[in-house]
């Protein structure tokens, strides 16, 4: 069966546990239990069991499964075109990486400001104030540059609150690349340049480089880094991709870039990289490299490249959908041909929020619909809100669609679900249902 969480399965425990842990009740000597380790419970807080149960899972590393064919394809690329004088593969590969880190991995390394909105509850699964599950596989950049590396690739889970619908998920999977240069690797095409060319100086930070750096070595390793990813993609998607790089920020890059490819008309966004801050690098303990980073999206690359209409599917366990990926030859051009569609069931609920409005957010109303309604749900949307001055309320009204990937559901169905969401919002997040 393709869906964990569905119609019937649910118990009233699994309503009190959730609930435990979106009230926060849980007293000073509250531990959440993960995988042998406790972590102490408080008010940062915010993962769900849900969410813990998706830890371990893997998808990257499960047989025929799309995403462990686009992980050895990526693998294949950088093992062949990069290649050390011996002829071995240049990059090391992680992909098992454990996805509970601290604060200081998913953003002071990364020079994260300390009041950027990335950091929020409402964006990211907090196990307490000090670990959080990790919200990009960049978090283990550190560790493993500060470990003598300098070429890399890390396949991971990672986690983020965000909105539902056909292309967001809570759990997803990315692959990070990293290159370091020495001064003679950046400059070895062209030896004679390389005692008159610097690549560190005491400049200035312009559009295009960082104060530390050279615009000569800072023109390098944009070149590499642009010159790779364009490869990778073309690589993936054939010679006649049509892609355009556009200029983007990350506080751990600089210059950064996304790259975006033209797809059904439309530009899509696939990664975000650029050159390392030095000071990352000066804080894993290297002062004398220049190097670059990308972090790619594999479910929004695996969806265009196998026609996979809905990022629920990477989830399901259906012979169906697996089979479609079961191939010999992991470039095979597969397309996922759906085996039914089956009607959507859109269905509001509206609710005057609780006297502290101000503290409620979206992320808070669509965890708990995961948790309740788990993949019946595709999408909820915020289709209202509005003030109520004599009451001196705050009104919200989502829609929530439900569509089954297997089979049609009734509204009998549908309707005990979504009653259950009601109650579990009564609940756990203190509004009245109107
Ligand atoms: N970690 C960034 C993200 O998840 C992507 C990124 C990786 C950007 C490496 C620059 C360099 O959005």
């Amino acid at each position: 069966m393709f869906i964990a969480s569905v119609l019937g399965k649910f118990t009233t425990s699994r309503i009190i546990v959730y609930h435990c842990f979106f009230k926060r009740k849980y007293s000073n000597s509250n531990q959440i239990f993960i995988n042998g380790k406790s972590y102490e419970v408080d008010s940062w807080t915010n993962v769900t069991p849900k969410i813990i149960s998706y830890i371990g899972k893997n998808l990257h590393l499960q047989k025929s499964h799309p995403l462990s064919l686009l992980r050895e394809r990526i693998t294949n690329f950088f093992y062949f075109h990069y290649k050390n004088n011996r002829g071995n593969p240049l990059f090391s590969v992680y992909d098992n990486l454990y996805p509970i880190v601290t604060v200081e991995q998913n953003f002071d390394n990364l020079l994260v400001p300390e009041d950027h909105v990335s950091r929020n509850k409402s964006d990211c699964y907090y196990l307490n104030s000090k670990y959080l599950l990790r919200g990009h596989s960049s978090a283990h950049e550190n560790e493993l540059i500060q470990s003598g590396l300098d070429n890399f690739l890390i396949f991971s889970d990672v986690y983020r609150r965000d909105q539902i619908d056909s292309s967001h998920y809570p759990v997803f999977h990315q692959v990070e690349g990293v290159r370091l240069f020495l001064r003679h690797e950046l400059f070895s095409l062209n030896p004679d340049a390389e005692g008159s060319i610097d690549v560190f100086e005491k400049g200035v930070r312009t559009e295009t480089k960082q104060e530390v750096h050279t615009y000569d070595a800072a023109r390098v390793v944009e070149y590499s880094l642009k010159s790779s990813l364009t490869a990778l993609v073309r690589h993936l998607f054939g010679q006649n991709a049509e892609v355009r790089w556009v200029d983007a920020y990350f506080p751990f890059t600089h210059p950064s870039f996304e790259l975006e490819m033209k797809f059904n008309g439309e530009w899509m966004e696939l990664l975000g990289c650029g050159v390392l801050e030095h000071q990352t690098l000066v804080k894993a303990g290297v002062e004398d490299k220049i190097g670059w980073a990308f972090g790619i999206g594999l479910e929004r690359l695996a969806m265009i490249l196998y026609n996979i209409p809905d990022i629920r599917l990477f989830w399901s366990t259906d012979p169906g959908f697996l089979n479609q990926f079961n191939v010999s030859d992991i470039n095979t051009n597969v397309k996922y041909k759906p085996i039914s569609i089956y009607p959507p069931c859109p269905n509001d609920i509206s609710f005057w929020l609780p006297g502290n409005a101000d503290e409620f957010s979206d992320n808070d109303f669509y965890d708990l619909v995961r948790t309740v309604a788990g993949d019946v749900v595709e999408q909820v949307n915020l289709v209202d809100k509005f003030y109520h001055p004599k009451k001196k309320l705050y009104s919200r009204t989502y829609r929530i669609v439900y569509r089954h990937m297997e089979k049609t559901l009734t509204q009998e169905e549908v309707n005990k679900v979504h009653r259950l969401v009601e109650e579990a919002a009564e609940r756990s997040l203190e509004v009245k249902i109107r």
